[in-house]
């Protein structure tokens, strides 16, 4: 389905980005997956093997990426999941902190897309990240909440505006990534299973859960301007 197509994955060295290079890969697509560390790149090179090149890049660095996307040359898909969150109380979070969450989440997107989309065939399509705290208001996650709001709304937008490119959208819910790394083995799973037990589901979401939604995305051409949940029904409850 994905024959000869070239699919670049920003943030595609961990997480749902990296899950989505490889199915792209399975599905006969040749990627090129950038991020910030070289040692997760190298890591991601050796599970993707031949058909994957990559290239360091931060995202929120306007003119890295215009040289990111010159280099790459023109290509056939783009994804973007590329980001760094966090959250907490909006009354005692620094406006630096709330800028830069906006940096990672919004503008990131902002400039892969304007920079991008000149460059991908016009058969091709965008898929942009959001998230479900855009959708489900959480308690410390109202600045998280506003910016993915945004990639959601600018997605829907561009669809109209870059047609006939498609550009997309996933939402996904609480997914077990690397993302919460940084927090104990023990408090990520007592936070996995409280929110587990309250989705219809009964369980928190994989990598593969949300990288099916982006092949879904990447390969149904006859879908745009859309958002797709992959939270487990995190907003019906
Ligand atoms: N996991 C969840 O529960 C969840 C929930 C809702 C929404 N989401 C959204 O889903 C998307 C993917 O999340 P994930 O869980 O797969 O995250 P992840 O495993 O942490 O992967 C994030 C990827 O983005 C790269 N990255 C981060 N900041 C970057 C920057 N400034 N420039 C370039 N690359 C950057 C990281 O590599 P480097 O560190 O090498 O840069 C990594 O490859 C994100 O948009 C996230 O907000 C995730």
């Amino acid at each position: 389905m994905l024959q000869n197509k070239k699919v670049v994955f920003i943030g595609g060295s961990s997480g749902i980005g990296l899950e989505s290079a490889k199915q792209a890969i399975a599905h006969g697509a040749e990627v090129v997956i950038a991020s910030r560390s070289e040692n997760k790149l190298q890591q991601a090179k050796e599970q993707l093997g031949m058909k994957a090149s990559v290239q360091q890049l931060d995202l929120t660095i306007e003119h890295e990426v215009e040289q990111f996307f010159q280099n790459v040359g023109s290509f056939d898909h783009l994804v973007v999941s590329a980001a760094e969150t966090s959250g907490g109380p909006f009354l005692k979070t620094d406006t630096s902190q709330a800028r830069q969450l906006f940096e990672n989440k919004f503008w990131g997107q902002y400039y892969a897309v304007k920079y991008g989309a000149p460059k991908l065939s016009p058969n091709g399509s965008i898929v942009l990240f959001s998230g479900v705290v855009a959708y489900k208001s959480m308690i410390g996650s109202s600045i998280l909440g506003a910016a993915n709001a945004a990639v959601s709304n600018m997605g829907k937008t561009l669809a109209l505006e870059l047609a006939p490119i498609r550009v997309n959208v996933v939402s996904p819910g609480i997914m077990d990534t690397p993302s919460r790394s940084k927090m104990t083995e023990e408090a990520r799973q007592q936070l996995y299973e409280s929110i587990a037990s309250r989705l219809p589901v009964q369980r928190v979401g994989t990598p593969e859960d949300a990288a099916q939604s982006v092949m879904y995305l990447l390969t149904n051409s006859f879908v745009t301007g859309t958002v797709i949940h992959v939270d487990g029904g995190h907003v019906l409850t």
